[in-house]
């Protein structure tokens, strides 16, 4: 079966708009990334079980943000110690289950360390160093520098080894984590801010993480290039292995790099219409179903399909929101930005690429429309991992109030 009739099988079973996630894809990005001993996936891009079941299976690692990303990691078979959770803030239903399943944390403000230490929860921890400076696609989505609220500022590391001490936490890793959408320039001022940290560090600490962030070619341009990305924290682990006298095992804790190529939306075209300036295509996807082309003002490569014949035109791409930032196509300041695709016409399928990281982890119920359904593909094999929402399903919090 072709692409396009998968597409157009998997619409008349499950509709539109409709999440897809190559899981094999997934897996094999993360097996690009074996020169780390450990890849921690960052499941806030994309926490689906089947994705969580295929990576734990795997023998990866995870990440989790909240209490209840580190049951859902539970839930899909990560035991506790495969599991870290990172925050800066330490939410008291987060604790308590951080406490009840074991789970490490990775502390990013000095003041958890004597809430973490005294709840009984894991003895040890890693500490998020904040390395006064940051990168990413967007400043939103830049979490190091004096304008970030993650990490612990690293001219207070110091003072927060002699907190963790006091309160008898052990400090056994340390973790920097600058941004997202992160490209290879610059990764040498990381390394050096992790040797900085390093040589404050006690002997406790036997672990060290590269953070996540690595870029995605959302254009269509060249793949990040992991190799050099490995080879430089290799090289820096050897060297601090004979100047400091550690042996650390290394992470890395990318999201986006496994699974953004691994997923696509598609959705259908219900209406074209002309204003002086744009061509509109209005399509059953909005920023309820992918929230980065209006948080971000993030590209996302898109075709129709079956369409390909068809004369080419500048199209603004919008949703069903009613609400004027629901454009697909946005610059990040929120102007419509056109993109070449062939002419469209009600009834057609949208397919919208590389959504597989930020895509359905961030949709909504706003203006009442239900969260969509995911398929996954293994073996390329079509399974529905993910039903849509039902009415019931929207209702079912505020009934009998
Ligand atoms: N580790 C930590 C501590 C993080 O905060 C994040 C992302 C990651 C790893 C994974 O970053 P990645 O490899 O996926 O870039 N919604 C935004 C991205 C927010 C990222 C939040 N933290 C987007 O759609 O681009």
């Amino acid at each position: 079966m072709s692409d396009d009739d998968l597409l157009r099988a998997l619409v008349r079973e499950h509709g539109t708009p409709l999440y897809l996630l190559d899981l094999d894809m997934a897996l094999e990005r993360a097996a690009r990334l074996d020169a780390f001993d450990t890849v921690r996936y960052a499941q806030k891009a994309h926490p689906g079980l089947a994705l969580l079941r295929a990576l734990a299976a795997a023998g990866h690692s995870v990440d989790a943000t909240s209490g209840f990303e580190i049951l859902r990691a539970r839930a899909a078979g990560f035991p506790a110690e495969r599991i870290e959770l990172a925050t800066d803030v330490l939410d008291r239903a987060t604790l308590e289950v951080a406490v009840r399943e074991g789970v490490r944390a990775n502390l990013g403000s000095a003041d958890l360390i004597e809430a973490y230490a005294a709840s009984g929860a894991h003895p040890e921890c890693t500490l998020r160093i904040n390395p006064g400076f940051g990168s990413g696609h967007s400043r939103r989505v830049t979490t190091g520098g004096p304008h970030s609220k993650h990490g612990i500022w690293h001219e207070e590391f110091p003072a927060a080894l002699e907190r963790a001490e006091r309160a008898g936490l052990r400090v056994s890793g340390l973790h920097v984590h600058i941004g997202s959408g992160v490209e290879l320039e610059g990764l040498s001022q990381t390394i050096a801010a992790m040797e900085q940290a390093l040589r404050h560090a006690p002997d406790s600490v036997v672990r060290i993480s590269a953070g996540g962030g690595l870029a995605v070619p959302y254009d269509g341009g060249p793949e990040f290039p992991v190799e050099r990305y490995a080879a430089a924290w290799l090289e820096a682990r050897a060297r601090w292995q004979v100047e400091l006298g550690r042996s650390l095992h290394l992470e890395v804790e990318p999201g986006r790099y496994l699974v953004a190529p691994a997923g696509r939306m598609v959705s259908e075209v219900r209406a074209c219409k002309e204003t002086p300036e744009w061509s509109w295509v209005l399509v059953d996807a909005g920023f309820h179903t992918l929230a980065r082309p209006l948080l971000y003002g993030s590209y996302h490569r898109m075709s129709l399909v079956g369409a390909e014949s068809r004369p080419l035109r500048p199209t603004v791409v919008a949703g069903p929101l009613c609400e004027s930032g629901d454009v697909l196509t946005q610059s990040p300041s929120g102007e419509p930005r056109p993109v070449e695709l062939p002419e469209a016409r009600p009834g057609d399928l949208l397919v919208i690429h590389d959504t597989g990281a930020y895509g359905i982890s961030m949709a909504s119920n706003y203006n009442g429309f239900p969260l969509p359904a995911e398929v996954v593909l293994e073996g390329g094999q079509p399974r529905l991992a993910r039903r849509r929402q039902s009415f019931d399903d929207l209702l079912a919090l505020e009934q009998d109030l």
